[in-house]
């Protein structure tokens, strides 16, 4: 189904986010303290699209980087910039399809927007990567739900790292991918963690 942005305002006025438990995914938590993310080498610009109530983008910013939260509900926005307040990051209210930064960013970092998205958007998620990342910068994401079933409809839409492999191909190679090691308690689908270095 294609929510549209008063869809998910609607959801966030009737408190109805399930995905917002007032902290970051546990796996970013446990990568940031074994140092495994973000990545270093990849430089300092952060890119977290559909961040909701951006608390994955605040414990990015917190480790000293330059972080940009994009999410185009109005009723998300007082939150999330109380969310950054403080640490850094910044919070854009804007389609995040359409992001066109000044300067290209070093890591994307992002959990449920891609599978939150109609699976008829995705060219244009592929596009907005590929734009907004410049060549040898990462995208990392927490690829969910793996293992739901096609024929149900999202969101959240079935998402698996052929998935995305096939949908960045040419411009981007998979650099890494794990299964996640602290997910979510009570989670019905399975997380993975995924690398993809754009070209
Ligand atoms: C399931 S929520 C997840 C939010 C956040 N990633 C988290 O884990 O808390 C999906 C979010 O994507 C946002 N969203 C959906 N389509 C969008 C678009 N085209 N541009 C910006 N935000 C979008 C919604 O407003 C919502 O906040």
């Amino acid at each position: 189904m294609n929510y549209s942005k008063e869809d998910w305002g609607a959801r966030y006025l009737a408190k109805d986010t399930p995905w917002n438990h007032g902290d970051p995914h546990p796996e970013v938590r446990r990568l940031i303290a074994a140092g495994e993310f973000p990545f270093p080498e990849s430089g300092n610009r952060v890119l977290v699209p559909g961040c909701g109530p951006a608390h994955d983008a605040r414990a990015i910013a917190e480790e000293g980087y330059e972080v940009t939260g994009v999410d185009f509900s109005e009723e998300v926005t007082p939150l999330a910039t109380a969310t950054l307040n403080g640490c850094g990051g910044k919070f854009l209210c804007e389609d995040a399809l359409a992001h066109d930064p000044k300067e290209p960013y070093d890591l994307v970092f992002e959990h449920t927007f891609l599978c939150a998205i109609d699976p008829s958007l995705r060219p244009r998620y592929a596009e907005m990567i590929s734009r907004v990342l410049r060549p040898g910068g990462l995208l990392a994401i927490i690829v969910f739900p793996v293992d739901r079933p096609r024929e149900e409809e999202g969101p959240p839409s079935t998402l698996t790292i052929d998935d995305l492999t096939e949908l960045l191909a040419g411009s981007f190679v998979l650099r890494s991918h794990a299964a996640v090691q602290s997910g979510r308690a009570g989670r019905e689908w399975v997380e993975e963690f995924a690398v993809f270095e754009r070209s």
